[in-house]
Parts: structure tokens; C-alpha cells; sequence
């Protein structure tokens, strides 16, 4: 079965107990349900990741990068948490991977602290999800399917 990842970067494990105004109180183990039941109705089979580190990350998308070009998977959604931000190792993996990736925020980063509003990422993603909550997470896999099946790499 054709799998798509879902990538959930540094802090986003505390998803439900961290700052439950901004991320709301759905853990990650929700989303993670939530991702195999949508990626499931699509006939896709979701790949649920988690880290703190950002090697790990890295390592990560380089596999689901040769993944993608076996035609094993789709893609990825990612939430890159604060690498967002700052990390040009994570930006370069997806350039150099060639990884077809939809960034997911769940909060919306653009009515937050400045720092937040720019993200080294997004130049290199396929589309963008921002301030949809935990829903974004379900309205990505349908985005990256959408478009893996307009570029002809799924029927
Ligand atoms: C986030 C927004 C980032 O600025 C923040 O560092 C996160 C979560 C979001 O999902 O809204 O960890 O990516």
C-alpha cells in the first residue's frame, strides 16, 4: 500500500498539554489516530513520526525522499514545530531529498510573536496549511494526495 509520513517536529510529542489555548487539548496520539483513519479512506497507509531532534529528522526525509522516488510513498505532511524557523539542515534535506512536503501549523504562526512569521521551510513546500487547528493535519494528507494525483504519481 502507498504510504504517506506524517512528521511532527520538537515539542509537538507535548501536543494537549502545552499552551492548550494556542495547540487546543487533542494529543498527538489523536492526530495520530486521526492521520490513519484519513490517510486509510484515501487507500494510503499513514507513517506517524515524531521527534525531538532534528538529525532524526533529517534521516527521516532523506528515507521518505527515496521512498517517494520508488514510488513507495506520497510524501509528507510536516509540522516542523521551531525548526520552522531556523533550521537550513531540515530545508536542505527536503531540497535535497526532493521531497514533496505540505507544512502544517496548527496554530496560526502569523498572528503570533514576529519571529514566527517566517519560516525557512515554506519556499520549498508544495502548499501550506496554517491555523486550522488539528484539522490541518487531516486537510493536509487530503492537499499532498490531491496534488500526488494531479502530478500522475497516484491514480
Ligand atoms: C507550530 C508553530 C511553531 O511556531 C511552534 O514552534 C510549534 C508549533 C504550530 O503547529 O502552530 O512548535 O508549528
Amino acid at each position: 500500500m502507498t504510504s504517506v509520513a506524517v512528521i511532527n517536529g520538537p515539542n509537538l510529542n507535548l501536543l494537549g498539554t502545552r499552551k492548550p489555548e494556542v495547540y487546543g487539548s487533542t494529543t498527538l496520539a489523536d492526530v495520530e489516530q486521526m492521520c490513519r483513519d484519513d490517510a486509510e479512506a484515501l487507500g494510503l497507509k499513514a507513517t506517524f513520526l515524531q521527534s525531538n531532534h532534528e538529525g532524526q529528522i533529517v534521516d527521516w526525509i532523506h528515507e521518505i525522499g527515496a521512498s517517494v522516488k520508488s514510488g513507495d510513498s506520497i510524501g509528507a505532511v510536516y509540522n516542523p514545530g521551531a525548526h520552522t524557523h531556523y533550521s537550513y539542515a531540515i530545508r536542505d534535506a527536503i531540497k535535497g531529498a526532493s521531497l514533496p512536503v505540505i507544512e502544517l501549523h496548527i496554530s496560526n504562526v502569523h498572528a503570533r510573536e514576529e519571529w514566527r512569521h517566517h519560516s525557512v521551510i515554506s519556499p520549498l513546500a508544495r502548499g501550506i496549511i496554517v491555523g486550522f487547528g488539528v484539522l490541518g493535519y487531516s486537510l493536509a494528507i487530503k492537499g499532498i494526495y490531491e496534488l500526488a494525483r494531479s502530478d500522475g504519481r497516484i491514480s
